[in-house]
């Protein structure tokens, strides 16, 4: 018998990655999506509530009436640095248009509404899906730390415990973006899974992916696959390669389907005083510090059975062609690989 779908609250800052997250969480009738939060990060927060209503607009169904929140406009404890390059386009979705949003972003802050649903819900009722920096996280644990015991549990896309980082050698963008937060967070004791870099980067979705999304030609496939189009030719300008880390996309895919990474568990922190070092995520998988795990962290994925499970989850649901003839069929992803 199928277990009753998780609920789940999305904490995000679309950006391209987050797009991709939200349009699988709504691809996903595992997940039961009680909100949207949102946080400024890949582009400023009146950007990304923006966006992230537009996207459920387009999504359609439950997603037009889940409500949107407005969060943190940046760090608690640090001004809010802004990417050097737009990594997402100027307005955050790779220079993909979308409708305007039909209706507003719903009252009240984000941090609040988010303890109103943990206590609103029993215990170990609700999942924070985190792909953002964890500012709004940090804040409902801190301001409501009743919240901390009745959370189900934490999957935070963020940290790079072995690979280097990607805002600087040390690392990764949601965590150095306000690393007081994701130290909070990583220690505040709440049940959590961190999907990092070191698997992100290990599961790209080829440019052929976004080719096939394209050609499906329906509204969310199209987007997501314009949107893909966008990360893929700023890999293939920095990393020569044709292909992107779908890294918001994983840690939906780790809430879904834990079986398609392999984890475990370590006492994690995140440095906040490192003149280099600001924002690395620690993690202790050897038990040097004798210190209890706090945290399972991914340290591998099955990347072809991801690639299968997004595309296969996007196709079928949002498709122009939802009879199948497509991801589904693993062949079909085979031939895209061949041209
Ligand atoms: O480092 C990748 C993370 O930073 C993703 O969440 C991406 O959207 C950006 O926010
Ligand atoms: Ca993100």
């Amino acid at each position: 018998m199928s277990r009753a779908p998780s609920r789940v609250v999305i904490d995000c800052d679309p950006g391209i990655d987050d797009a991709i997250a939200l349009f699988l969480v709504y691809a996903s009738p595992e997940l039961d999506v009680a909100g949207v939060t949102t946080v400024a990060g890949n582009v400023g927060l009146d950007q990304v509530v923006d966006n992230a209503l537009r996207l459920c607009d387009l999504v359609g169904g439950p997603a037009a009436t889940t409500p949107v929140l407005r969060g943190h406009a940046g760090p608690l404890a640090r001004a809010l640095r802004q990417p050097d390059e737009p990594v997402h386009g100027a307005y955050g979705l790779g220079g993909v248009e979308l409708p305007a949003a039909v209706r507003p972003v719903h009252p009240g802050h984000a941090v609040d509404w988010i303890a109103d649903q943990v206590y609103d819900s029993g215990p170990g009722e609700i999942t924070v899906i985190a792909t953002a920096p964890l500012t709004n996280i940090a804040a409902l644990l801190h301001t409501h730390p009743d919240t901390r015991e009745r959370l189900r549990e934490i999957v935070v896309m963020g940290g790079a415990a072995f690979a280097p980082g990607n805002a600087t050698p040390a690392a990764e963008f949601n965590f150095h973006a306000d690393p007081e937060a994701a130290r909070y967070v990583t220690e505040s004791g709440v049940p959590l899974r961190i999907v990092g870099l070191d698997v992100t980067r290990k599961a790209l979705t080829p440019l052929t992916d976004a080719d096939v999304l394209i050609a499906d030609g329906a509204p969310v496939t199209s987007a997501a696959g314009r949107m893909l189009r966008h990360l893929v030719e700023r890999y293939a300008r920095r990393h020569k390669v044709r292909a992107c880390a779908v890294h918001d996309a994983l840690a939906v895919a780790a809430a879904v389907r834990p079986d398609l990474l392999e984890w475990t568990d370590a006492w994690v922190t995140v440095e906040c005083a490192g003149e280099f070092t600001r924002g690395a995520l620690v993690a202790d998988v050897h038990g040097r510090t004798g210190l209890p795990p706090n945290a399972r962290v991914a340290t591998g994925v099955d990347a072809q059975a991801f690639r299968t499970f997004l595309m296969t989850r996007l196709l079928d649901r949002y498709g122009a062609h939802p009879d199948g003839g497509h991801a589904s069929n693993p062949d079909l992803l085979t031939d895209q690989r061949r041209k």
